[in-house]
């Protein structure tokens, strides 16, 4: 059967891909941020999953006020990098896995989750962004990926509480799933930053780091944390952070056994453009 065996959560700030876009790794702006990602692009290489789940939010490129699906599970068998106004990044497209995205959406449905299926759809540096922090500049990327889009722009957005519960029912479809397959589950978004109005540049290094320690060590009560503490503590666009606890929920400690994961690596940085940079990758023991 198909297995979840580890989960990886970063931020996706798009200047970030533009900095690997336009070889300005080395300078010394960004050589900190991407020094943190190093031991993450080398795990990658020794633990290869078959694919990835990759929840992440889109920002308004595929969707727009016409029309908001709470969580969109791309089954596609392949994804275009968009153009978000200064052309497409030039990043290899993104292979899909039609036959598991199905799966899993047909189990997901029956599981009482509302999914909207998307069979065509491009996708923004919310999900670009992290594949080239794990993965670097690839010809293609590594595997096929099945893109789990989260509405964390126009509110009413999902609580905590229920992405964790989805996560919970996304590890349930995989283990359904006949084939053998490795399947990593990554949370991306956030961690503190504010994009507009009086608070924009909103930092909060302390409730970041409260937070990732919480997320890790009583995820149960880390999805509890209302929106409002989002917003106020981590900024409007903080609230990003939500998606992380769907890759948590699927994780096999919350399953069953609480000794079956461990915290292979953990980075906090600041500054990336106008936002704070979390990343942690979890392993089944
Ligand atoms: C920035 C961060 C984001 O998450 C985003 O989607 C757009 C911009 C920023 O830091 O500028
Ligand atoms: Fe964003």
């Amino acid at each position: 059967m198909a297995r979840i065996t580890a989960s990886v959560y970063t931020s996706h700030v798009p200047a970030i891909g533009a900095a690997i876009d336009l070889g300005k790794t080395h300078e010394p702006y960004w050589q900190p941020l991407f020094q943190g990602y190093e031991y993450s692009k080398q795990w990658m290489k020794d633990n290869p999953p078959d694919v990835i789940f990759l929840v992440y939010n889109d920002h308004a490129t595929a969707f727009s006020l016409d029309m908001i699906p709470t969580f969109a599970i791309g089954t596609a068998a392949e994804f275009i990098p968009a153009d978000e106004g200064f052309g497409p990044r030039p990043v290899p497209k993104v292979i899909g896995h039609p036959d598991l995205a199905s799966h899993i959406a047909h189990s997901v449905i029956q599981q009482d989750f509302d999914l909207t299926i998307v069979n065509r759809m491009e996708v923004d540096h919310g999900l670009t962004v992290p594949l080239s922090l794990m993965c670097g500049q690839p010809e293609a990327w590594p595997c096929p990926v099945i893109p789990f889009a989260v509405n964390v722009v126009q509110y009413p957005v999902p609580s905590g509480q229920r992405c964790f519960s989805l996560g919970q029912a996304i590890r349930k479809a995989v283990e359904s799933y006949d084939e053998d397959l490795n399947v990593h589950i990554w949370g991306t978004g956030g961690m503190s930053h504010q994009l507009q109005g009086a608070r924009a540049g909103l930092i909060n290094r302390e409730w970041d780091n409260a937070w990732l320690d919480q997320l890790i060590t009583d995820p149960a009560a880390c999805a509890r944390i209302p929106h409002i503490d989002y917003v106020r503590e981590a900024g409007s666009e903080g609230v990003e952070l939500v998606m992380w606890l769907i890759a948590r929920g699927a994780m096999q400690d919350i399953a069953g056994d609480p000794c079956s994961i461990r915290v292979k690596h953990r980075f906090y940085h600041v500054p990336a453009s106008n936002t704070a940079v979390g990343h942690l990758i979890l392993q089944d023991v």
